[in-house]
């Protein structure tokens, strides 16, 4: 079975200076980016408890560290992302949950799609049922 943590290396162009990552549209990120938005100054509460229907996304933590969940309705994955030379890229119907995020944390998250809350599954129940319908097509 395919993981449903999909880690992309992103373009490292640090030298002696520091360091540098550079991410092009449909180049190192499989999708065109419409929108990018980041999270931090960080609390103890975990985010996210929602899947999109359509929306492509890559998660990348600048700064500290996070840990993912993924599931899609049969499994559940987890990954702890604490480097920005690696982008967690969540495509198709997957439930996801951001938890323990350090104090310092910035995850920024590069989306394929300009918001929209209809393309929110926000109720687990509702994606369970999303997936099932997904599986018999
Ligand atoms: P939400 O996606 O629920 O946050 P998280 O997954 O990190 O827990 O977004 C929180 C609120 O911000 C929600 O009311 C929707 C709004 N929002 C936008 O208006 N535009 C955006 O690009 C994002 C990501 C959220």
């Amino acid at each position: 079975m395919m993981s449903l943590i999909k880690l992309i290396d992103l373009p490292d162009l640090g030298d002696d200076r520091g360091g540098l990552v550079a991410i092009e549209s449909n180049q190192s990120v499989p999708f065109e980016v419409k929108r990018l938005y980041y999270i931090f100054n960080t609390t103890d509460r975990p985010r996210g408890f929602h899947a999109h229907i359509e929306l492509k996304q890559l998660a990348i933590c600048l700064k500290g560290s996070c840990r993912f969940i993924l599931d899609d309705g049969k499994s559940k994955e987890e990954i702890l992302l604490d480097t920005p030379l690696q982008g967690l890229y969540i495509d198709g119907v997957v439930w996801r949950e951001m938890h323990d995020f350090s104090e310092d944390c910035v995850l920024l998250v590069l989306a394929s799609e300009h918001f929209s809350e209809a393309d929110y599954i926000r109720d687990y129940q509702d994606f369970l049922k999303a997936v099932q319908n997904e599986n018999r097509i």
